[in-house]
């Protein structure tokens, strides 16, 4: 048995992630907790809420409330979404936790004493009126290279040019309009990534089994232009976690709190902390995950994000976890996405193009989506959702090819031989063909699965439900019980049989159609099927069975158009 750490980028906290957001992490990475508990490994699987940062302060303001209480509402929505979707995180944390503020506070004592970080004195914007200092790219302006009106202090949206606050013409707050602006000094934390260069360097180069995106995307970071920046984490906001060194105060620094992005991937392990007291545990029992010198060593640590988060991941807080000099766990496999995009154009949170998560589920349920999803997850390019395809994906892989064989085998089952499965007659060549190609096809499947490659996985998985459907068409039992029942009914009982090992591999992907599924075949033995032949002859003759529900119900074009026109817009 392995032991399997899985953790999926944090979504931010303010607003409902889109399904762009859900299948660059959170599905994938699901799928494949899922798959390996299934196989048997020892999996932590975690997720939590990114709450710090300037976006947060804003939302909240937006929204009428103190931040604290937004993120602590936000969260709760975001963990029900999670729920609705069956995202089966062992831990859902928030990166606001005081685990998170004492393992951060921590890191940053360590990178100090290892002279890693340095203090930069700096000017930067201070609106009066809003009483705070700006992050760049929260100044407009107008641009002194085109003259577009609205440019941001970071970058002229108009003509791409990198922008500093200060060359804005007529600059104003972003936040509240104010141009009662000023440059003030300030004074900020770098840690020194440039010192650990080599060190990552190495790291990275001794991945030699990471997909291409991810080992570029570093690589990229890592040597392009001026090559790896010091970073500073450190920033003048209300709303972080305070700058401390470890349990110490860091004189200079008072009112100052870490740079969203250092504290998020921190989180990752305080959301291991969380777990652990959540479930009243020791802290030996979340450090054996982290801690190479605690029981970590036999962890294998794998990542899921979207490929905006691989700088973050492969040089950033790799560094913060070097640089520690501490026995942390780093990433042992990471995988990246591209981008899904929305009917000929982006899903965008800002704009609120697309479907999100909450208006997914009120449209259908998650298996749904979770199909769709991950059989069109974008891993080689970017990969677009289209109504269409949705509808026919829907309609033909899942109503047509698994909740039709389904149905088919229970009714004619119930019929003719009533409500426990039939005795006698025996396999012959075609069911053998059957038990040769199935097994291959499983093994290729646990291949894709075990290796993440998530449409590979979905493609064999259609498949297999082919297969079975393509055998009870040739065999047709429904044709033999009119001569021979006692081959029909064997025919029946694998076919039964063929359902239950559907339902268990299926579950990865379609969790709530696979519990159904094993419900209509009474049992609840969810072992995976290594033994192809004897996984085929479970559920014995005499052994009872229930005609199910609809697995799946097909989308008619009218839902569709409807839909079509209902997401089409801005969501208000
Ligand atoms: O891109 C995002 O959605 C970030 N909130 C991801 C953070 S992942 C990590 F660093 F924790
Ligand atoms: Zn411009």
């Amino acid at each position: 048995m392995a032991r399997i750490l899985i953790t999926s980028a944090i979504p931010y906290i303010n607003g409902i992630k889109h399904l762009g957001n859900l299948v660059g992490s959170q599905l994938p990475a699901d799928l494949f907790a899922r798959f390996n508990r299934a196989l048997g490994h020892e999996v932590m699987f975690l997720c939590a809420t990114d709450e710090h940062g300037t976006p947060a302060e804003l939302a909240a303001a937006k929204a009428g409330k103190p931040v604290e209480a937004y993120c602590a509402e936000m969260h709760a929505v975001q963990a029900e979404l999670a729920r609705g979707f069956r995202l089966s995180f062992d831990h859902f944390g928030r990166s606001s936790s005081q685990r998170n503020h004492r393992l951060t506070q921590h890191f940053a004592g360590r990178l100090a004493d290892a002279g890693l970080i340095e203090e930069v004195a700096e000017k930067q914007v201070f609106s009066i009126d809003d009483n705070r200092f700006l992050p760049d790219r929260y100044i407009t302006g107008t641009c002194p290279n085109c003259g577009y009106t609205a440019a941001r202090g970071d970058q002229c949206e108009n003509c791409t040019k990198q922008l500093d606050p200060t060359d804005l013409i007529n600059p104003r707050s972003s936040v509240s309009g104010s141009t009662n602006l000023e440059v003030r000094q300030t004074k900020h934390l770098y840690l020194r990534q440039r010192a650990l260069k080599h060190k990552l360097e190495a790291w990275i180069d001794s991945k030699t089994d990471w997909p291409i995106l991810t080992t570029s995307i570093a690589k990229k970071w890592l040597n392009d232009g001026d090559g790896l920046q010091d970073r500073g984490i450190t920033r003048d906001l209300y709303w972080g976690i305070p700058v401390r060194k470890g349990d110490q105060p860091w004189p200079g620094m008072e009112g100052k709190v870490f740079y969203v992005w250092f504290d998020a991937p921190i989180e990752y392990i305080a959301c291991t902390a969380e777990w652990a007291d959540a479930h009243g545990l020791p802290d030996a029992a979340w450090e054996r995950w982290w801690r190479t010198d605690k029981g970590a060593a036999d962890v294998t640590y794998y990542q899921f994000m979207g490929k905006d988060n691989v700088p973050f991941h492969t040089l950033s807080f790799p560094a913060t976890i070097l640089g520690s000099g501490e026995p942390w766990k780093l990433v042992d496999y990471l995988k990246s996405f591209n981008y899904l995009n929305y009917d000929g154009g982006q899903f965008s949170t800002s704009q609120g193009r697309g479907i999100f998560m909450d208006q997914a589920l009120e449209v259908l349920p998650a298996d749904y989506w979770r199909w769709w999803l991950l059989s069109h997850a974008p891993e080689s390019s970017d990969s677009e959702f289209t109504w269409e395809n949705f509808q026919a994906s829907v309609n033909k892989d899942l109503a047509d090819v698994l909740g039709n064989l389904v149905s088919r085998v229970t009714k004619f089952a119930l019929a003719k031989f009533g409500d426990s499965l039939p005795e006698g007659g025996s396999a012959g060549p075609r069911e053998a063909q059957l038990e040769t190609d199935l097994a291959a096809r499983l093994r290729a499947y646990e291949g894709f699965m075990a290796a993440m490659e998530v449409r590979k996985a979905a493609a064999e998985l259609r498949a297999i439900w082919v297969l079975g459907n393509e055998y009870l068409q040739a065999a047709a039992p429904w044709t033999v019980v009119k001569t021979d029942p006692e081959a029909a009914g064997a025919m029946v009982r694998l076919a039964m049989n063929l359902i239950r090992v559907f339902a268990i591999t299926s579950a990865p992907f379609i969790p709530d159609a696979s519990t159904a599924m094993m419900a209509a075949v009474k049992s609840d033995d969810w072992s995976w099927p290594h033994d192809l032949p004897a996984a085929l002859r479970a559920l014995p003759a005499g052994h009872g069975f229930a005609v199910p529900d609809n697995l799946f119900r097909k989308i008619t074009d009218e839902e569709r158009a409807d839909w079509q026109v209902r997401f089409s817009g801005i969501r208000s």
